[in-house]
């Protein structure tokens, strides 16, 4: 039977490029949608961007454009870069759209009448310079419990605390850097601690219920132990949707984003109503929906769409999902995607080098199952196993193969032996591959896929094609060779079919090649039953893939290193701009590695003169406690006229700075000192308070 069945992945936000750690999802998604509709169901994957929130206002600011332009452009930016990879969304949308606004205000307006929405008063940090409300995001001071500087209003990074941005010590706005005030603004809330919704969440989200994985399921349950009521309102300027019959309150960008689903929905169904038939927007959202939806999502907003949203659509009476699969995140080479490591990987970089994007597809489904561990991109087990097995195991068959048949049969098949073990074995995995397709088990379905690889390599190694050729004798019919060649492209037909979820570029060129328009249309999954028929014509064979050349693959780590150096010499461009100093005011925080780096240790300066040629200079000769002593040569001289004064002293030095070659020697280090911005209120050189000895680590 047929399956009507909606499928989403979670939204890109609006002001980032796509990346590898996106992708994962996008391409998991992609591959589980296009399963489906090999098997015939009615499937529909739809997106948007997420446009809505306090990030996005502020980037548009700084770009001197309106939020709708950086929409506009971002969106055209993410549909290159989905189409690029072959993630074949139905629709690919933006929320900020009538559509998405109107499903919003209606269930908004219901959760009203059900008595689900709350008024109440909240005290808020307030950006006085800037004059806006501050999200949590944006406020930043010392953590409440371990006291570590520079600390996000929700969490702490170093200890882990979760608090409430009041709970701050010394709080500042990381937008202005001013000291924020304490501001009273009435606020909507969805009652989430409602007994309505803890006792249909209890059940819905339980592990027997099979909406989450079962890991999912436990610690949503934890999580439903301390269910408070969701603050959905923000206050202007915000860019978002208005709450109705309020005034400067915008709904949060967490309430519409999942709308957002629907919203991209009923903007499909709205233009495919004439071409799709009996294709009804409000049949697939009613609670009695005989439709099937399922969101695809990382682990980490999990809470967002197991709690929030489903327990949002039940109140309102509306479908809840089938089922949420979540999956974890990208690793590159069994670490964080790293900017200054140049694995943080764009989408638009990983093409522009010159990469395949099916390379990528295959590796990602190699490794993806249906738990929501962490998958890891290595990059020397990405080259090693997409030229392994699908140029070495997949494509070579074809390539062994079908160039015997254009040259000298006239490029007609002949008759397939449908008997042949081989082709039986190929067959008769079907099902099996298509349970794993199913339950996302992609890295055993490729497992499954490149075993039955091998069995055909092993057919065409035993009857030698390029033996039975050498052997025939000039305009001789071979009829050994040609059975053998037309057996060996079945059994790459059947694989190609097995494998189109993840190669739909190469399913499409083999569909070509073999000219499947002429007998199935396309490739479906019945079609590996279907035995290509005696006299087929095929077109001429041309290369359906390359190997990858590793050097493509540093090429790429190289250019996304350039990359993130060309985006902070933009940055200290724009450093004088007010707007939204959030980007520049992060990327200047150095964390505790970057601090580690710097070896400071203490020494005394046992010489000091003044560098005659230089207006700046003195030069000090300080023991650190090594062997050697070291030479700094350090622009103090207008503060120290009578640099015998500073001799025995103790200083802080920078001991593993790189030795610089100066006009006047080499100097090993750097001596530290205080300042104003122009010196013109002195320089001071700094000094360890009484006890410290030399050589002691400053830390
Ligand atoms: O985390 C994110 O990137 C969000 N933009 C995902 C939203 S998914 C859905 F709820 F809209
Ligand atoms: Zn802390």
């Amino acid at each position: 039977m047929s399956r009507q069945i909606l499928v989403t992945s979670a939204l890109p936000y609006a002001n980032g490029k796509i990346h590898l750690g996106h992708l994962v999802e996008y391409i998991q998604t992609d591959i589980w949608v296009r399963f489906q509709k090999m098997r015939d169901h009615q499937c529909f994957y739809v997106c948007a961007d997420d446009t809505h929130g306090t990030p996005i206002m502020l980037k548009a600011q700084n770009e001197n454009i309106t939020p709708e332009e950086l929409i506009a452009k971002v969106h055209q930016e993410h549909s290159r870069d989905f189409a690029d990879f072959y993630i074949g969304f139905d629709n690919f949308y933006i929320t900020h759209s009538p559509e998405t606004e109107q499903i919003v205000n209606e269930i908004y307006q219901k959760l009203v009448a059900e008595n689900y929405i709350e008024t109440r008063q909240i005290e808020q940090f307030y950006d006085p310079q800037h004059q806006m409300f501050l999200p949590d995001r944006f406020i930043k001071g010392e953590c409440p419990r371990c006291g570590a500087a520079d600390q996000y209003g929700d969490n702490c990074e170093k200890c882990g605390a979760a608090y409430t941005p009041t709970e701050l010590k010394n709080p500042y706005s990381a937008i202005s850097g001013v000291k924020p005030e304490l501001k009273t603004s009435e606020h909507y809330f969805f009652k989430l601690s409602d007994k309505r919704c803890e006792s249909f969440l209890r059940k819905y989200i339980s592990a027997e219920n099979g909406v989450l994985q079962t890991e999912a399921a436990h610690k949503m349950q934890e999580w439903l132990n301390s269910l408070s009521d969701w603050d959905i309102t923000r206050d202007a300027p915000y860019f978002g949707f208005q709450i109705p019959n309020s005034k400067d309150k915008f709904f949060y960008v967490w309430l519409d984003a999942p709308i957002g689903y629907f919203g991209s929905f009923k903007n499909f169904c709205d233009k495919n109503k004439n071409k799709i038939p009996n294709l009804n927007f409000d049949d697939w959202i009613k609670a009695d929906s005989t439709t099937e939806m399922y969101h695809f999502i990382g682990k980490d907003i999990l809470y967002f769409h197991a709690l929030f949203w489903t327990a949002e659509l039940n109140a309102v009476n509306l479908r809840t999902p089938t089922k949420i699969f979540a999956h974890g995140f990208l690793t590159v080479d069994g670490k964080k995607m790293s900017k200054s490591r140049g694995t943080f990987i764009t989408a638009e970089s990983y093409i522009q080098t010159g990469l395949n994007p099916e390379w990528l597809r295959y590796y990602f489904a190699s490794k993806l199952n249906s738990t929501f561990e962490d998958i890891d991109l290595n990059l020397n087990d990405f080259i090693f196993k997409v030229n392994a097995d699908l140029i070495g195991k997949y494509i070579n068959i074809a390539s062994r193969c079908a160039g015997f048949i254009h040259k000298k049969f006239d490029g007609k098949l002949a008759k397939i032996n449908q008997n042949l073990p081989a082709i039986k074995t190929l067959q008769n995995a079907a099902d099996n591959i298509a349970a794993l397709y199913e339950l996302r088990e992609f890295s055993k379905a490729v497992r499954e896929i490149m075993a039955l690889a091998d069995v055909a390599n092993q057919y065409v190694d035993s009857v030698k094609p390029w033996e039975l050729a050498k052997n025939s004798e000039q305009n001789q019919i071979n009829s050994d060779l040609h059975v053998v060649c037309s057996n060996a492209l079945e059994l790459f037909k059947i694989l190609t079919i097995y494998l189109k979820p993840i190669l739909p570029k190469v399913a499409e060129n083999t569909a070509e090649f073999l000219n499947i328009s002429e007998i199935f249309g396309d490739f479906s999954w019945k079609n590996v039953a279907d035995i290509l028929p005696e006299q087929h014509k095929i077109n001429a064979y041309k290369h359906l893939m390359q190997r990858i050349d590793e050097k493509l693959v540093s090429k790429l780590i190289d250019a996304n290193k350039a990359t993130i150096a060309k985006e902070n010499k933009t940055e200290n461009k724009t450093e004088n701009k007010t707007e939204n100093k959030t980007e520049k005011i992060e990327s200047n925080f150095c964390d505790i590695n970057d601090f580690q780096k710097i070896d400071i240790r203490i020494a005394k300066i046992v010489n000091a003169e003044i560098v005659k040629e230089s207006n700046k200079l003195l030069k000090l000769t300080l023991d650190l406690g090594e062997k050697n002593l070291r030479t700094v040569f350090s622009g103090i001289k207008s503060a120290y006229p009578e640099p015998e004064k500073l001799v025995g002293k103790l200083t802080p030095m920078i001991s593993n700075l790189k030795p610089r070659k100066m006009k006047f020697g080499i100097s090993e280090g750097m001596v530290l000192a205080a300042s104003s911005e122009n010196d013109n209120e002195g320089i001071f050189l700094l000094s360890p308070d009484s006890g410290a000895k030399i050589g002691m680590k400053v830390s």
